[in-house]
């Protein structure tokens, strides 16, 4: 049997396993470890970006086809800027490259996508790529796909911050109508519901300032994978693990049969 029949059918069997009625809508990725499989295979850290592209690709199928509604990726944070000047123009150019190349199939399957970030440092034709990559899908309503270029979760909310300071300042808003509701309003993820589940590849067991308003109760998963050979069997594994979880919120365990102060009790007298 040929590898891709292997997988193939890995695949379908790992598919059964999981529960349609409890498949996340949102998922959210940070896609790590590009440069690693590159130097780990002596090359140049590019090959692993570009190879990084095509299991974006692969997840972006494999989480449709699963029946998520949206999925977000980091791929570009603020720090980012600090890498040297030649791996910089190089995401930024292969960016631009996705777009051109990709673009028409993403509207083909009905995907509308979506930047999030402040994009006003990134040059002016990947800042129109984007612009017209946005306004060609902004009717498609089967899939969401956030990416977050120039994103940093503290940044978004001090922005957030000021931009109520200002409200209230204008005399808009009163300070007491400030609540959970009225600050998720003004996210850049505004009107998307939070990731259920966030995956990080390459074994990262850090959240990097991403989405950290919206990942407040998310599900959790560490990938070993590096990002380039993450596929859909790795995506379709963190699935299962997110549905052996028992999501609680903050909450306790519904117990059908036992009140609070029993089970409570319970536990300090054995
Ligand atoms: C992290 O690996 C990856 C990135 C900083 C870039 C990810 C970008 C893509 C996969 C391209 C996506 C393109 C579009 C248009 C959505 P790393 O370089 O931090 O790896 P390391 O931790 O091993 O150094």
């Amino acid at each position: 049997m040929s590898l891709e029949k292997i997988i193939d059918k890995k695949n379908a069997e790992l598919s059964k396993i999981i529960d349609q009625k409890k498949v996340p809508e949102h998922v959210a990725i940070i896609m790590d470890g590009n440069g690693r499989w590159a130097t780990k295979k002596g090359l140049p850290r590019r090959f692993g970006h570009n190879k990084g592209v095509s299991v974006l690709k692969e997840i972006l199928k494999a989480s449709k086809k699963l029946g998520c509604k949206v999925l977000t990726v980091y791929a570009f944070s603020t720090e980012n800027w600090t890498r040297p000047s030649k791996e910089v123009d190089f995401l930024i150019n292969l960016f631009s490259e996705v777009l051109r190349n990709e673009i028409e199939e993403i509207h083909k399957e009905s995907i509308k996508i979506k930047f999030i970030g402040d994009l006003n440092p990134f040059p002016e034709t990947l800042k129109n790529l984007i612009c017209s990559s946005e306004s060609l899908t902004k009717n498609n309503n089967t899939f969401l796909l956030n990416v977050c270029l120039n994103y940093g979760g503290r940044q978004e909310i001090v922005k957030v911050a000021r931009e109520l300071a200002l409200k209230s300042t204008s005399g808009e808003i009163k300070p007491s109508e400030v609540n959970e509701e009225l600050f998720s309003s003004e996210l850049l993820t505004q009107g998307i519901k939070d990731p259920e589940l966030l995956i990080r590849t390459s074994g990262e067991k850090r959240i990097s300032n991403f989405l950290l308003w919206q990942l407040a109760y998310s599900e959790i998963y560490i990938s070993e994978v590096l990002w380039p050979d993450f596929n859909e069997l790795e995506f379709l594994k963190a699935i299962i693990d997110y549905q052996s979880r028992n999501r609680r919120f903050g909450g306790i365990e519904s117990l059908p049969n036992e009140s609070y102060e029993d089970s409570h009790c319970s536990s300090y007298q054995k």
